[in-house]
């Protein structure tokens, strides 16, 4: 495995017209497809807001967002809040796309945008209700998403792509 790179070497930063675009690929072609082609689009429509990771002037990553909620059956919800009855949906994010550039894997960069995303939405929330993270994880890629503490929602297990949450009241690394 290559070496971390320091989180003080990144930098995450929205996405703007100026970025180009047109070098990034990834190990996944839709993503990469969506980066070149319509990020800018759902941006400019208010559709999902894309933070591109820079590191020494390139960009070596990118996560998507947009806002979401989320069912979640009474009896799974120990962990999150008993005192919510009352609340049929959660309020969160949704990770809508996320991709380390191919050349950079294992550098660190997913971790730092999945903690710098949990970050910002914690300071969010203090203006307007959010309390979940949220992401329709791809199969071979949950595990990934679980060494950072995201579970599967029971509702959605036998879906092609799992729902994947975290709280953001208990993400100790926040
Ligand atoms: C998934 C992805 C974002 C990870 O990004 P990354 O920048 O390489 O991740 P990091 O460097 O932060 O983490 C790498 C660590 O996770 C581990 N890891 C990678 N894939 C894993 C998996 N599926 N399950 C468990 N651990 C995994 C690595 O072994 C490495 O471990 P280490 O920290 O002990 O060395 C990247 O592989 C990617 O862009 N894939 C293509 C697009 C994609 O599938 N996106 C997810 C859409 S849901």
């Amino acid at each position: 495995m290559p070496d971390k790179i320091p989180y003080e070497e990144f930098s995450l930063i929205k996405l703007e017209k100026i970025h180009e675009r047109t070098l990034f690929s990834c190990k996944d072609d839709d993503l990469t497809d969506f980066f070149k082609e319509d990020s800018l689009t759902y941006q400019e429509k208010n559709a999902a807001v894309t933070y591109i990771c820079i590191h020494k002037e390139k960009i070596v990553g990118f996560v998507t967002i947009a806002t979401c909620s989320v069912s979640i059956k009474l009896d799974e919800r120990q962990e999150i809040d008993k005192g919510l009855k009352e609340l049929s949906e959660f309020p969160g994010i949704r990770i809508a796309r996320l991709a380390t550039h191919a050349d950079y894997e294992g550098r660190g960069i997913g971790e730092y945008m999945i903690k710098k995303i949990a970050k910002r939405a914690l300071e969010i929330s203090a203006q307007i209700g959010l309390r979940l993270i949220i992401i329709d994880s791809k199969p071979h890629v949950a595990g990934w998403y679980e060494k950072f503490g995201f579970k599967k929602l029971e509702k959605y297990k036998t879906r092609q792509n799992p729902v994947m949450y975290i709280d953001l009241l208990k993400a100790s690394y926040i």
